[in-house]
């Protein structure tokens, strides 16, 4: 029997050695002390024993039995304590890295400046309308004053879809239909995307245009003057000048370009005015009279004015934005410029 303890103790022993983890401890304490371990075997052969010396050998089993017992519960407590260091380490977090900061996306500059406008034109009584891309010729040039193979149709370059519909040059047309659905006083603006043939720097073959138009009695270019001055001064700056330069378009008599004090540089000089100090940034004038008249409008009765602005010009001028281009190549770097 003492043969048999000494022989479990040396091969435990030699084990133990090698067991390492509490997973590797555990499977050893089943082993020798489990419920159909080692000792319970040996336990069993005590019966074969002679009762007198059955208390002595009892007791070397039990002695060697609680040794084991000991040991075991020994090491579990380095290996349990080395095994949390050891997934502590790992799962270390370093707080010194920089964090992951969530992505916010921003608003894009040109909704920004159309956002602007809407805000600036609904808080002077102007309401906003929509209207079709696709337009057709009609609505495009013709009630405009613009007639078919007339030559003022070479001041926009379009794209014809079929001889009668085209992809709308300019944002007037809306004027046009406006004013054959609503009787003055019409006080609105059209926010909206128009298409020409033309492609370089400050030229796009799809850009934006908001186009503005008042109809009602006694409207002179004093009320053109007053509203356009206001809006540049709500847009650019409180100190913002504008000018009138006598201008041509078929479908406003007078017809004016509009130029604002240059906003970078307040009218000094700069790279973005040319060093004039004044900014061209629309065209307008008082509605021809054969156009309200085309619209079912008494020209005799009342008067307008109407004007177009390029929203994509506004947000250059805004930004000191160089190339028209870099508004629609959606690069993440220039977006982010503008949060
Ligand atoms: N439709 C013109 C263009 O795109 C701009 C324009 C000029 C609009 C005068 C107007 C206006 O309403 O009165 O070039």
């Amino acid at each position: 029997m003492q043969e048999t303890i000494d022989k479990i103790t040396r091969s435990f022993n030699a084990e133990l050695e090698k067991a390492s983890s509490v997973a590797e401890l555990n499977e050893l304490r089943v082993r020798y002390l489990g419920k159909n371990g080692v000792f319970t075997e040996v336990m069993k052969s005590l019966k074969d024993i002679a009762k007198e010396d059955k208390p002595f050998f009892g007791k070397l089993l039990n002695d060697a039995r609680v040794k084991i017992e000991e040991v075991l519960q020994e090491k579990d407590k380095t290996a349990a304590k080395e095994e949390q260091r050891a997934r502590l380490l790992a799962e270390r977090i370093d707080i010194t890295l920089p964090g992951v900061s969530a992505e916010a996306g921003s608003i894009h500059p040109l909704s920004k400046v159309k956002a602007e406008f809407a805000e600036i034109f609904t808080s002077l009584g102007f309401e906003i309308k929509e209207g079709p891309e696709v337009e057709l010729d009609f609505f495009n040039f013709q009630l405009l004053n613009i007639p078919k193979d007339h030559p003022a149709r070479d001041m926009q370059d379009t794209f014809y879809i079929t001889d009668d519909v085209v992809l709308r040059t300019h944002t007037s047309p809306m004027q046009a239909r406006v004013m054959l659905e609503q009787k003055p006083p019409i006080r609105v603006i059209i926010p909206g995307k128009v298409y020409r043939v033309d492609d370089d720097a400050s030229h796009s073959p799809m850009f934006q245009q908001i186009e503005g138009l008042v109809v009602d009695k006694n409207i002179s270019l004093c009320d053109l003057k007053g509203c356009l001055e206001t809006v540049c001064k709500k847009l650019f700056s409180s100190k913002t000048k504008i000018r009138f330069r006598p201008s041509f378009f078929p479908f406003t008599e007078p017809s004016v370009e509009v130029d604002c004090s240059c906003p970078l540089c307040g009218g000094k000089g700069c790279r973005i005015c040319k060093g004039t100090g004044w900014i061209e940034i629309l065209g307008a004038g008082i509605l021809n009279p054969k156009v309200l008249d085309n619209c079912g409008i008494d020209s005799s009765v009342y008067s307008g004015f109407a004007f177009g602005v390029g929203m994509e010009r506004v947000a250059m001028i805004r930004y000191g934005i160089p190339d028209i281009r870099i508004f629609f190549e959606n690069d993440i770097r220039f977006l982010k410029q503008y949060k």
